[in-house]
């Protein structure tokens, strides 16, 4: 198995870091990896805030459900769809393209290329030793962030990626079985097989949280995401998208 590989295959979310900030280097480093990754038409629809600051990265923290790893950490970026260069480009040549990248397709190439530049950082980070956990807790209160971030229209803060030194060890989460992620040919269709599957996995998830908390936690894969999509959450977004004038026909 090659490094690369290793690394994709050893990851876990880390939540708790060494006061030790990123270089300047480091820095670079991870954005220049996001930078890499391909892009829709080579169009680079996103956009990375790193956040240093001690009391922006607080009041981040508190915005996203007071999470303390986003205060404390070695560096904290933010990634965001951002169509807000292209309107730019626009007045440069002079062209009308509002049409066009107030679209919903503009608007999914946008979210597609950030999470693929946030997973070649993620990667890049991991790969020297630094610990990384996404957060989209930032999403609950877009209002505050975009005026904390001052991002334009054309700008949507999707979620934050913390990155440090780790101060705590964390086991691998299991991953849903591999036939439910990749299907050969078409999509499997055999139900009774599925739920078999998934049962298993449930035994699997259940025996992780128990052997992570010391019994405290059993709950099966099933039961948390029915817990957790029973609730219906962050309904302000269509709104607060189509106020950012992306997403619009
Ligand atoms: C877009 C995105 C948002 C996430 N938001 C949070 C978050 O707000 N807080 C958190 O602790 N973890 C967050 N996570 C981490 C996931 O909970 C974690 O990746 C998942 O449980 C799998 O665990 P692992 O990363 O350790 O393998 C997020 C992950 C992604 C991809």
């Amino acid at each position: 198995m090659n490094q690369t590989i290793e690394t994709i295959l050893n990851h876990r979310s880390v939540r708790k870091f060494t006061e030790q900030a990123l270089t300047n280097d480091q820095i670079r480093l991870i954005v220049e990896s996001a930078q890499s990754a391909s892009t829709s038409s080579f169009i680079q629809a996103y956009s990375i805030i790193g956040v240093k600051d001690k009391e922006k990265k607080r009041k981040l923290a508190e915005l996203a459900g007071n999470q303390s790893y986003v205060e404390n950490n070695g560096h904290l970026f933010i990634f965001c769809a951002d169509l807000y260069r292209h309107t730019v480009a626009a007045e440069i040549e002079g062209k009308d393209i509002s049409e066009s990248i107030e679209s919903t397709e503009k608007f999914m190439v946008s979210l597609i290329d950030a999470a693929l530049a946030a997973q070649n950082a993620a990667i890049a980070a991991e790969s020297m030793g630094l610990g990384i956990c996404y957060i989209g807790g930032i999403r609950n209160n877009l209002e505050e962030v975009t005026k904390l971030l001052k991002t334009p229209d054309y700008v949507i803060p999707l979620f934050a990626i913390v990155v440090g030194y780790p101060d705590q060890q964390t086991e691998k989460k299991p991953r849903a079985p591999f036939h439910h992620v990749y299907h050969e040919e078409e999509y499997e269709q055999d139900l009774g097989k599925y739920k078999e599957e998934l049962e298993q996995y449930n035994n699997e998830i259940s025996a992780y949280y128990n052997e992570r908390t010391a019994g405290k936690r059993t709950d099966t894969w099933t039961s948390q995401m029915v817990g957790m999509l029973g609730n219906k959450s962050r309904l302000y977004m269509k709104d607060f998208v189509t106020k950012k004038k992306l997403d619009l026909k």
